[in-house]
Order: structure tokens, then C-alpha cells, then sequence
């Protein structure tokens, strides 16, 4: 049944109200980063971002807006985007996409979504850190091919 409720999410803009659109979003990439930088878990990936963290806060709520069906608030502000490829320049291999998904999960679990809303995001924010992950090995081995 819960895979049959939460096939809905990935219809129109669904995602995006179950996370309390705009302002639920920004509530949770702003916890994200609190703690990401609060806790020596994620101490690594948090050192990994930019001193500028409103920049980074910025960036990952415009992006996750559109990403769950909403407003194409990043590209609108900073333009296209692909994900891997914003990520190349990072050391990320499974235990620092494993960081930031533990990090998104907790504070996901904090969250007033919907319990099989939280299920379904965590399943969808697996891809593209996978996506991140596997772009870094992939460059990582045509170098040392070289
Ligand atoms: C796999 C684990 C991940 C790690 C360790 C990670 C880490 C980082 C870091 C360190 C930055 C700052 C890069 C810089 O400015 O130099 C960044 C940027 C960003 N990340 Fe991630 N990230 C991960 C996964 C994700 C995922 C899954 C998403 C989206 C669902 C995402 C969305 C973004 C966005 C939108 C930016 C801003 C890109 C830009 O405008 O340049 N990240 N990430």
C-alpha cells in the first residue's frame, strides 16, 4: 500500500507541497547546514562547502524546489545546473554521499512531512547522490588511465 500512496509524489508539483513548498524547504536546508556544522559526523562534507554557507543554503533550497516539482527558483537566479557535474571538483566516494544522505535523513525525520513523504524522498535524493558519487569515480579512473 505505501508504495501504491506514495507513487503520487512524483506527480505535478505533489513533492513540492508535501515538503510545505517554498518556505518548508528552505526551513529544511537551513537545518541541513546547522547540522552539517554542528555535528563532527558530518564534519568532513561541511568543510567541503564554500566559506559563503548563505550561498550554499541559497543554492540547495532553489534547487530543491524545482527538483520536487516547484518553481524553477535556481536556474532563475543562477541558471542551469547538472548535478554530477557541479560536484566534479569534490572528493565524494560513498562514504561522504553516505554523510550527506545520513545528514538529509535525520533532518528530514525532523521534519512535519508526511511519514511516507519522508520515505519517498530519501529514495529520491539517493539518485542523484549516487549520481555525484559515481561521476567522481568515473573522472577519478579515466585520470589514472592516463
Ligand atoms: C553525494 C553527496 C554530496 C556532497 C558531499 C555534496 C557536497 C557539496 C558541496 C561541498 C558543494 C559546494 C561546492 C562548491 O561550491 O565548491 C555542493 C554544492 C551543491 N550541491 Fe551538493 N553534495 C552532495 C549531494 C548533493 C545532492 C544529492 C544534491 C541535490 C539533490 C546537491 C545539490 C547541490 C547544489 C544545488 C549545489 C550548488 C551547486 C552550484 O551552484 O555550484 N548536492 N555540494
Amino acid at each position: 500500500m505505501q508504495h501504491a500512496e506514495s507513487r503520487k509524489y512524483g506527480i505535478g508539483d505533489a513533492s513540492y507541497q508535501a515538503a510545505g513548498g517554498e518556505t518548508g524547504i528552505r526551513k529544511l536546508v537551513d537545518e541541513f547546514f546547522d547540522r552539517m556544522g554542528s555535528d563532527a559526523r558530518f564534519r568532513q562534507i561541511y568543510d567541503m562547502h564554500p566559506a559563503d554557507k548563505d550561498l550554499s543554503r541559497d543554492k540547495l533550497a532553489r534547487f530543491l524546489c524545482g527538483w520536487l516539482g516547484g518553481p524553477k527558483l535556481y536556474s532563475e537566479k543562477y541558471g542551469g545546473i547538472s548535478i554530477p557535474r557541479a560536484h566534479e571538483h569534490l572528493a565524494v566516494a560513498s562514504a561522504e554521499r553516505d554523510q550527506w544522505l545520513s545528514c538529509m535523513g535525520e533532518t528530514v525525520a525532523n521534519q512535519p512531512f508526511a511519514d511516507d513523504f519522508k520515505i519517498y524522498l530519501m529514495q529520491q535524493l539517493f539518485v542523484p547522490a549516487e549520481a555525484v558519487r559515481r561521476r567522481v569515480e568515473l573522472l577519478r579512473q579515466s585520470r589514472d588511465a592516463t
